[in-house]
């Protein structure tokens, strides 16, 4: 399974003290060697941490194929036409969230996604459209002509912890999710059932599908097992291990969890 590292937490940290380091290109090199399949980078419309810099830079340097995430405002996609990264994912975008809580709004934003769409894909770059795990966002995409869709995991994820999670109560408190373990199992269960009949409807439409958001070392196992995913973006756990183990172990264990 391919792994896509989100790099933007390293420019979370650099933008904390709007200084120079830690630079997200140094850790161009690190990713490549560690075994990950591509770079993720998030260029925000409020530039809250990836800079446009910083998304020129590592687009041209990059040895990995580079999956520049971004809004479909079309001052954005004028960026993106002009830096012409490997794909572009298409996100959500609210100012006041503290990372993307959502899909796109894959139906009501048929118009302005069907011109995004257009002009990424006449510089020849792949498009994928991070959505929730819904029927209708699947087909929505589908007839969008897009080559990818993401999957956001979000829900799955809280549900994770919530369950497992020694800090669930205190750090991931999420009062829709306070509910006794059995009815969180089934939920669980669900969700994950939910994501392994929609990739697999979605590969039978012709399009290939990643999923990503929350993800982590505990909890990343039964994402793998849906065969019909073939690429994970993962950011902030990664990153944040990182700083115990260092970028390039924290991707190599996040690789070997990924084998199938
Ligand atoms: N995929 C997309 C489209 C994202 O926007 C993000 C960041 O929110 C991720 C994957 C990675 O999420 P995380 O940092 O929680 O691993």
């Amino acid at each position: 399974m391919l792994l896509g590292v989100n790099i933007d937490h390293i420019a979370v940290l650099r933008e904390a003290r709007r200084v120079a380091d830690p630079d997200p290109l140094d850790a161009l090199g690190i990713c490549k060697r560690a075994g990950a399949d591509q770079v993720t980078i998030h260029l925000r419309e409020d530039r809250r941490h990836i800079q446009d810099d910083d998304a020129a830079r590592i687009i041209k340097l990059s040895a990995l194929p580079v999956n520049l995430e971004c809004a479909i405002e079309p001052s954005m996609i004028d960026i993106a036409c002009e830096l012409r990264p490997h794909r572009v994912t298409l996100v959500p975008e609210k100012r006041e969230e503290v990372t993307t809580e959502g899909g796109l709004m894959v139906t009501r934003d048929q118009s302005r996604l069907k011109e995004a769409i257009k002009r990424l894909q006449a510089e020849e770059i792949e498009v994928s459209l991070f959505i929730d795990p819904t029927l209708e966002a699947v087909r929505a995409s589908e007839a969008l002509n897009v080559e990818w869709i993401e999957f956001h995991t979000g829900k799955y994820a809280n549900i994770y912890a919530m369950l497992y999670s020694n800090l669930g109560k205190t750090h991931h408190t999420i009062p829709e999710l306070d509910l006794p373990r059995k009815v969180l199992k089934q939920m669980m269960d669900d969700e994950l059932r939910n994501l392994r009949l929609l990739s697999c409807d979605a590969m039978e439409m012709g399009l290939r599908v990643a999923a990503g958001h929350g993800l982590n070392m505990q909890n990343v196992g039964a994402i793998v097992e849906i065969e019909t995913i073939e690429e994970l973006n993962i950011g902030q756990s990664i990153i944040a291990r990182s700083v115990y183990v260092g970028l390039e172990q924290a991707i190599l264990d996040m690789k070997a969890k990924l084998i199938r």
